[in-house]
């Protein structure tokens, strides 16, 4: 039998779309209490993803829960602060440019761009820094169909991504938080950024995604920790040399260029062994799991690092 490394699932292990949406529907009766805190929907439009692979086994965090708990540092430090105050950023029109080492750079119109790209659904685990995680479904497209159209070079090495700077709409440029410094930079090796595992999400729970999560489009590395999925972005260059990145510059000693998920190597000031599994507390008291080398994604990514030392490349 052919060998293939990235397994589609049968359409039967999909979790079809009506699923999630009656879990919503459900949740939203259950939670009576909290229906405020359901996100301000008004300009949401549904998505036509085609399911697509990669979909975890584990339950999607509520729809409240992956909208209120977040962290957009250019709307605040708080974990709500995105949802409360990112309702008039303006996430349309967007351009996007894809530029540097490349024979064909692009100014994209973000509509023009999800008309072009084969938008899928794809559940993925996501491990955040701080020890929790969530599982979310998102929809968008692998960032190598994006970066195929814009045939990079053979001298490209990386990928630099860049955020969004618009401080009359965004507080938490309007200073206060000076020491993380604007635009939010992230990067990606080329390979990384060509994976099939990484995606460019324009949308989560099957419509447009909400401007807490990243409107209109932010990156998705699911065996990465959460802070390389950078939001609103506006600029992909393709470059010759590791690119800064905004938690790197910060603080090199806590945050790493790679990011990979790993619970042998602790952050200094916490353990990167168990995650708290936003959303599933409950009755039970349950909510904590053991967290998995690369986020579970092991088969998939362990490849790109071969012998490289991963207590060393953090
Ligand atoms: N992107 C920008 N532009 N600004 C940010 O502050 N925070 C990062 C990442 N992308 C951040 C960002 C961090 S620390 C995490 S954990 C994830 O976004 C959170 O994404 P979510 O709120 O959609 O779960």
């Amino acid at each position: 039998m052919a060998h293939t490394p990235y397994p589609r699932p049968s359409p039967d292990e999909i979790t079809p779309r009506s699923v999630w949406l009656s879990r919503r529907t459900l949740l939203a009766g259950v939670t009576m209490g909290v229906a405020s805190r359901l996100v301000p929907r008004a300009r949401a439009e549904t998505l036509h993803a085609r399911p697509g692979p990669f979909q975890a086994a584990e339950k999607p965090t509520p729809l409240s829960d992956v909208t209120h708990y977040n962290n957009f540092y250019e709307f605040g430090l708080d974990k709500g602060d995105p949802a409360a105050l990112s309702a008039s950023f303006a996430a349309r029109p967007w351009t996007l440019s894809v530029e540097g080492l490349v024979a064909r750079p692009r100014v994209w119109d973000i509509d023009q761009l999800i008309a072009a790209m084969p938008i899928e659904e794809r559940l993925y685990r996501m491990r955040c820094v701080e020890a929790w995680s969530m599982v979310i479904p998102w929809d968008g497209f692998p960032l190598s169909s994006l970066l195929a159209q814009a045939e990079p070079l053979g001298s490209a090495r990386y990928v630099a991504f860049e955020s969004v700077v618009r401080p009359a709409q965004m507080p938490g440029q309007r200073g206060g938080l000076d020491s993380l410094g604007w635009p939010y930079v992230e990067g990606l090796r080329l390979d990384e950024a060509m994976h099939p595992l990484t995606l460019l999400a324009v949308g989560l729970y099957g419509e447009t995604l909400p401007n807490q999560n990243g409107a209109p489009v932010r990156l998705v590395v699911p065996w990465k920790y959460g802070f390389k999925g950078i939001k609103s972005i506006t600029r992909i260059r393709l470059v010759e040399k590791q690119p800064p990145t905004t938690w790197n510059q910060m603080n090199a000693d806590e945050y790493g260029f790679f990011a990979n998920v790993n619970p042998e190597v602790d952050h200094p000031r916490w353990s990167q062994a168990s995650e708290r599994v936003i959303g599933a507390g409950g009755f039970l008291g349950g909510g904590r799991k053991k967290t998995l080398m690369f986020n579970g994604y092991g088969e998939q990514v362990a490849g790109l690092y071969g012998t490289m030392d991963l207590r060393r490349n953090y």
